[in-house]
């Protein structure tokens, strides 16, 4: 177990200590908790928690960061959007991690602020081969989402993924959509999507607005991977500083994300396959925390909810 974020400032005031990133170089896959909270939300501070997160992904390599959802019908009552909407929802985004204004050049003063977005050809060439192979194993459509009507970034995002799809991936069917109209379709007609590649900061919001889908941020998990099978793995929700210590985060994501750890990185396919089947199988017995509970449901704790996963686990491995 090693320190990162907020708890690594008041460590040692670094939020990726030297020791963690020894540590994470040499392991298969690193799972992770969330970092942030408002003991350390100062705008105006120089280190933040969030840094330790951005340095681990670029130190790991991990550019691709794949994100399912997938709609479990017995929470479909838990999700904002009427339940015609969601019935066949399963889409994987798959967001660049590495790369784009999360990581360019930062200036500010005291009147004027910048942040710089940078993508070069190959960022996009191999996160675009990633989502193309996960569209082949699925049901072989990609969407790629970009804001090429407005930025010089997504033009070359365009270009780029045109000349891969066509040249190396002619069989899958490519859509591609502007940012804007994608958040809205994926309200009004979630299901249609398969694959769907995007920037980073895009697949940052989208995945945000597409856990609504899934009924909550807590249910979904992430996978971080690059050239190697070693991976970073995280819930996609942060650290919730507005019910910590309460005892009533949903564990779906985290565990989740454990299942795609096992999954990526160690090659464990079967063990992954029940991990998920497992979560299904305790919110099918109607087993819910408050984020997911509809009225009525029987509304149970994070330590009751993850007893009610490994209870099926170790029931039905
Ligand atoms: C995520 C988070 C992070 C991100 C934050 C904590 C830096 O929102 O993993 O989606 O923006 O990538
Ligand atoms: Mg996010």
């Amino acid at each position: 177990m090693c320190p990162i974020g907020g708890a690594a400032i008041d460590a040692v005031g670094d939020p990726l200590p030297a020791e963690t990133t020894a540590s994470c170089e040499h392991c298969d896959a690193v799972f992770l908790g969330a970092v942030g909270g408002p003991k350390w939300s100062d705008p105006t501070a120089a280190v933040r928690p969030e840094q330790g997160l951005l340095r681990l992904r670029a130190l790991l390599g991990v550019y691709a960061n794949l994100r399912p959802v997938k709609v479990i019908n017995e929470l479909i009552p838990a999700s904002p959007l009427k339940a015609a909407k969601l019935a066949g929802v399963d889409l994987v985004v798959v967001r660049e991690l590495t790369g784009g204004i999360y990581f360019g050049e930062k200036t500010h003063d005291e009147t004027s602020a910048s942040d710089l977005c940078t993508y070069h050809s190959h960022e996009i060439e191999r996160i675009v081969r990633v989502a193309a192979r996960l569209a082949a194993k699925r049901r072989g459509k990609l969407c790629s989402v970009d804001k090429a009507n407005v930025l010089e970034t997504s033009r070359l995002w365009r270009r780029v993924t045109d000349r891969i799809m066509s040249s190396e991936f002619p069989s899958i069917e490519l859509e591609t959509q502007l940012v804007d109209a994608a958040a809205m379709h994926l309200l009004s007609r979630p299901a249609e999507f398969d694959v769907i590649v995007t920037e980073n900061m895009f697949g940052d919001i989208l995945t945000d607005e597409a856990s609504m889908l899934a009924g909550s941020l807590g249910m979904l998990p992430s996978a971080s991977l690059g050239e190697s099978s070693r991976g970073l793995y995280e819930p996609i929700h942060g650290s919730a500083p507005d019910i910590a210590g309460k005892g009533i985060a949903n564990p779906c994501g985290a565990i989740a994300s454990a299942a795609m750890l096992l999954r990526h990185s160690l090659g464990l396919h079967d063990d992954a396959n029940a991990v998920d089947n497992a979560i299904t199988r305790a919110i099918v017995a109607g087993n819910r925390t408050a984020d997911i509970a509809a009225q009525g449901d029987r509304v149970l704790s994070t330590d009751a909810m993850t007893d009610c996963i490994i209870g099926e686990l170790v029931q039905d491995p």
